[in-house]
């Protein structure tokens, strides 16, 4: 088959970012940002990908605003359940691969061992029930696609957990953070690296193993385990944990997230990196913190 073409969606986000660089690799990337495609906009997403003619869709974009979804559910429905399914029809008519990512949040979080693919899903917010109406969506369309969960998604850039903590270990001698959810890091390169080694062996072998996969680090933590991992041995912040209870939002989160990778590690021959690991290789291409800020 000649270099496919990738269309790719939100490649102004965390992972969409690192998708553009990693699958370029292995294609042709157009790679749109929110500015370039509305999800929300179901007559441009057909237009585009009728123009474009993809060969593999790739859909980094959501809304993922978990607290504003609460009281905007309509605008997380369109971009997070509709579009996906507007997608994959159009991967369908094509006869392309459409990859795609959803969320730990699909499930309610009463487990305590790791999340396998045919646990039953029970969503907790608006956030969580969109994302799992557009796997219903990608799944009725009936196109060859591939659905990554994922979940705790941080970078050197965008809006996540570790930035927001190194602002914050700036600004406070104190840090309060929730000590009572379960979940596991995710660097965005890991993600857009193991999205890049399933596409590597050809469209037509990803589109053999269509499916749900469960795709996270190795390991887990809770949120106050990710800030402690984060601070590392500085003097400064002193990182409290508190429960959840003290940290009242918008949008109830399940207790437990963490998600098994093994049948993504078994069918695609990859690895999934401790999170630990991937968070130094994250903090080794970030700047370093200014003198004094812990
Ligand atoms: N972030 C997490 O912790 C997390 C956890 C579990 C699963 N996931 C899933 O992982 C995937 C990648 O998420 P991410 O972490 O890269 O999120 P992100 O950094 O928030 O990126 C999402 C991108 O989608 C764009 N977007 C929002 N509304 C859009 C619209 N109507 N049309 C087109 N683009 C739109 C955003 O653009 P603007 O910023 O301009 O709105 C942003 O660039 C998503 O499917 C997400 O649901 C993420």
């Amino acid at each position: 088959m000649a270099r496919p073409t990738i269309l790719l969606t939100g490649a102004g986000g965390q992972v969409g970012f690192e998708l553009a660089q990693s699958l370029a690799r292995h294609g042709e990337v157009i790679a749109l940002d929110h500015a370039a495609l509305d999800l929300a906009d179901a007559d441009a997403i057909v237009a585009i990908v009728r123009q474009v003619r993809p060969n593999l869709i790739v859909n980094a974009a959501a809304y993922t605003a978990v607290d504003r979804a609460e009281s905007d559910s309509a605008a997380a429905f369109a971009v997070n359940a509709r579009a996906p399914g507007i997608l994959a029809e159009e991967a369908k008519r094509l006869d392309a691969v459409l990859i795609h990512y959803s969320t730990d949040y699909v499930f309610d979080g009463q487990r305590t061992t790791p999340y396998a693919e045919d646990a039953p899903t029970g969503p907790l917010n608006v956030y969580g029930a969109s994302k799992y109406e557009g796997e219903c969506a990608i799944g009725q369309a009936g196109a060859h696609a591939v659905v990554f969960r994922t979940g705790w998604v941080y970078g050197a850039r965008g809006r996540n957990f570790l930035l927001t903590l190194l602002r914050l270990a700036q600004e406070r001698d104190e840090i309060r953070i929730v000590a009572d959810q379960y979940g596991t890091p995710n660097w965005c390169r890991t993600l857009s690296e193991a999205t890049a080694a399933a596409v590597a062996p050809g469209l037509p072998w990803l589109a053999e193993r269509s499916g749900l996969y469960h795709l996270a680090s190795a390991g887990a933590t809770t949120w106050h385990g990710f800030a402690q991992a984060i601070i590392g041995d500085a003097p400064r912040p002193r990182v409290a944990g508190i429960a959840t209870s003290e940290y009242p939002t918008p949008a109830r989160r399940p207790a437990y997230g963490v998600l098994s990778s093994r049948k993504f590690e078994a069918t695609f021959g990859y690895r999934m990196p401790d999170w630990h690991d991937a968070l130094a290789a994250c903090r080794s291409e970030m700047p370093a913190a200014p003198a004094g800020a812990g």
